[in-house]
């Protein structure tokens, strides 16, 4: 596959890959996600319009986003037979994602009795209009032929819990295709509609059938000439409001010929403004270059920009998997990448959680605690979507019971990491004020809630809980969760010594504190327990322990642990997974504690602990190898951090990336990689860093690299950053931060 010059391109067909394609060719405009499949592929391939926050249940299965009626869907028919893949084989085939400006297109060729037959279409989601998908379908043979286009909408979705509509009407008029689909749970309405326009003459006739209702275009075709169809396609729900029927008819309407050309160009128009901050230069390595912006596209295809408040899923926009649910990912892998570069979408993420606050208090007290306990993976509403039995076991078909929901209380103090990097990078507060203040308040009171105390010594603990390696759970005093909750207790402290924390609907925090014995004594509740919780130090080795009693277990080989496995789907954690009770982890956890505090580390110690925990990881989630390659690089090691930062830029385009959990299917883009790889460049690498409200940079180039060029926002301002690497003359390296504009 070859990644270059900003596209991806594969030559040949080949079955095996339809699914890993559908994400690697994804294309998005943060409204939707269009699966990079075929025009003629159904739901046998995983062909989907992915809508963003918009989520339906039917029975026991779980709640997941919906996959909008198909109207890409176009076929080909020659003098009456199909030409379509996988079915009938091509004589040539390409397929290419120009991930410079997200279009996706294909050129296919195939052999019939009377010659050959040549299709070539592209597509794309509108970032102009986030409704708007537009497509281009161009037929030429090399013989006079009998030629007919099949093209509509395709309401027979693809869904993994599903079907989620449970009535679906279809109808066309004035040759408008319109489609309206009513969804199981609330009732609520997905609404599709297109226009094809033909620049050649043809009888079109409409054909439909319960599921799909398409536009019958029949031709004769002179030999090399090119017949090309073009579609705008609109995609509206009850989400966008009470017009959203009528919106949805009037956006194809105007549809007329040239109506491609124009969208075509404002969209890449589009997409060239973002990449004119986003865009990350690099001399001397292009396969990196290339990964690292590849990985920034798909970014920008899920960045929520049509609203002021919505988060992204962990598989992005790519399906159903994780049941589009938002878990941590967001705030500490994907969010930093927008406050450098989009800080608007970075303030709709955080919304999100504010706007989910009373779901997450109402969590905390089923569990019996205070405060605010998010979701741990996270749907409309802040309903949490986890479920006990979150794994399925393969031997016994049975579900697993698992603590992911109950137990991973590290979520909360994600969400007040993520509002206070969102403040100290922009200089903006109103965040604050607008329900920042309260959530961070709520989030302290839950840790507060979660403390044991030890009678035997002035001591807080947390026990019984999952940290970010998920395959050991209900452990006791994980380092990473500790120091979190420490964080939280302290900055809520600091805020309530600063000013009293207002309620969203004007009533002060501290008349509510008030209430409940004053927002002093919270505060110095709040420090209290900061100083007081127990927080794992490095041991005479200079090895942290990832929890208590971690060192005790199985000391064996991540390939000795993987030789017992039964099963090749096995789930690696829970109470009888090969890892549960060896010191083999899922994921970077003592490694992502000292990444966040290195001011709590001497350089020697994260090294040390690198060096003991790396070969421990199985980088069992796509999440892990970005914490190695940052934490490398504050260990001054940029060459040790290069490898894990390439797989973290490569998730999306390389192949072997875990697909089960058990008998779950959890295959889709990796967003949360895509920021890691983000945040490994520019604060890894280039050593991009805040320090009381200045920016600054302290970087540490792979041995390839000469020289790195890219734009962040900080503070309100736009800064033109180049960090190059000391020549033969030179100590130290040259960092320009250069502002642009204010
Ligand atoms: C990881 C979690 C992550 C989730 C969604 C799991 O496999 O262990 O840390 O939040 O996937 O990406």
């Amino acid at each position: 596959m070859k990644v270059m010059n900003w596209r991806i391109e594969r030559t040949g067909y080949d079955q095996n890959q339809i699914t890993s394609y559908g994400n690697r060719f994804l294309t998005g405009n943060g409204y939707m996600g269009i699966r990079g499949t075929l025009e003629e592929y159904t739901k046998e391939q995983l062909a989907a319009v992915n809508l963003a926050g918009v989520y339906d249940r039917v029975g026991q299965g779980w709640r997941e986003p919906l996959n909008a009626p198909n109207p890409l869907y176009t076929c080909l028919k020659v003098d009456g037979e199909y030409y379509r893949l996988p079915d009938k084989e091509a004589k040539k085939h390409s397929f290419t994602l120009d991930f410079r400006h997200g279009i996706c297109s294909r050129k296919t060729v195939w052999h019939t009795l009377r010659g050959d037959v040549c299709i070539e279409s592209e597509h794309f989601a509108d970032l102009c209009d986030p409704h708007i998908i537009r497509m281009k379908y161009a037929v030429k043979t090399k013989f006079h032929g009998d030629i007919e286009v099949l093209t509509g909408i395709d309401a027979d979705v693809w869904d993994i819990n599903g079907p989620h509509y449970d009535e679906i009407s279809l109808q066309e008029e004035d040759n408008t295709l319109i489609a309206r689909a009513t969804t199981h749970e609330k009732g609520d309405h997905v609404y599709v509609t297109e226009q094809v326009t033909v620049d050649f003459p043809c009888e079109m006739k409409t054909k439909s059938d319960p599921l799909t209702l398409q536009h019958r275009i029949c031709f004769v075709t002179e030999p090399e000439r090119e017949y090309c169809i073009e579609k705008t396609a609109a995609v509206y729900t009850d989400h966008d409001g009470t017009q959203a029927e009528f919106l949805a008819g009037e956006a194809v309407r105007a549809d007329h010929a040239g109506a491609y050309q124009t969208g075509k160009r404002r969209h890449c128009e589009a997409w060239e403004r973002l990449w004119a901050v986003a865009e990350v230069q690099i001399t001397g390595d292009d396969e990196a270059m290339y990964a690292l912006n590849y990985s920034i596209y798909h970014l920008q295809c899920i960045a929520p920009r049509h609203t002021d408040s919505l988060s992204i899923a962990a598989r992005g926009l790519s399906g159903q998997t994780y049941k589009g649910a938002v878990f941590w990912d967001t705030e500490m892998f994907m969010l930093d990448f927008f406050l450098y570069t989009q800080p608007a979408v970075a303030k709709t993420l955080l919304k999100y959680r504010i706007d989910t606050l009373p779901g997450a208090l109402q969590k905390a007290k089923e569990y019996g605690y205070q405060g605010a306990f998010y979701a741990w993976e996270s749907q409309e509403g802040g309903y949490d979507a986890c479920t006990d039995y979150n794994v399925t076991d393969v031997f016994t078909g049975r579900p697993m019971r698992t603590y992911f929901k109950d137990k991973q209380v590290h979520i909360s103090a994600a969400i007040v990491s993520g509002i206070m990097r969102y403040v100290n990078t922009t200089g903006d507060d109103s965040l604050l004020t607008e329900g920042g203040y309260e959530v961070i308040y709520e989030c302290a009171r839950f840790y507060y809630s979660l403390l044991t105390k030890r009678v035997d010594r002035e001591q807080y603990e947390i026990l019984d809980v999952i940290g970010p390696d998920e395959y050991h759970e209900r452990v006791n005093n994980n380092g990473y969760t500790n120091r979190m909750a420490k964080y939280v207790l302290e900055t809520a402290a600091a805020l309530l010594a600063y000013q009293a924390i207002p309620h969203r609907d004007g009533v002060n925090r501290q008349e509510t504190a008030g209430s409940e014995g004053g927002w002093q004594m919270w505060a110095g509740r709040f420090e209290e327990a900061a100083e007081k919780l127990y927080i794992p130090q490095p041991d005479k080795t200079g090895i942290v322990e990832q929890f208590d009693g971690y060192r005790k277990l199985e000391d064996v080989s991540i390939e000795e642990v993987r030789g017992r496995l039964l099963n090749e789907k096995e789930y690696w954690g829970g109470a009888y997974g090969v890892a549960s009770h060896t010191q083999i982890i899922k994921q970077a956890d003592v490694a992502t504690w000292m990444n966040l505090f290195p001011q709590d580390f001497a350089k020697q110690i994260m090294e040390r602990n690198w060096n003991y925990y790396e070969p421990r990881t199985e980088h069992g989630s796509s999440l892990s190898a970005c914490m190695y390659a940052m934490l490398a690089c504050k260990c001054d090691n940029p060459d040790k951090a290069y490898p894990f930062f390439l797989k973290s830029a490569n998730a999306d385009l390389s192949d072997g990336g875990k697909e089960w959990a058990g008998l779950v299917y959890i295959g889709g883009t990796h967003p949360a990689a895509a920021g890691g790889a983000y945040m490994t460049a520019i604060e890894g690498f280039a050593g991009i860093y805040m320090e009381n409200g200045e920016l600054k940079a302290e970087p540490h180039l792979p041995k390839n690299w000469s020289e790195m060029r890219f734009h962040i926002w900080a503070l309100e301002e736009l800064y033109e950053v180049c960090v190059k690497r000391p020549d033969e003359l030179q100590t130290s390296y040259t960092v320009t931060l250069h502002k642009v504009s204010g």
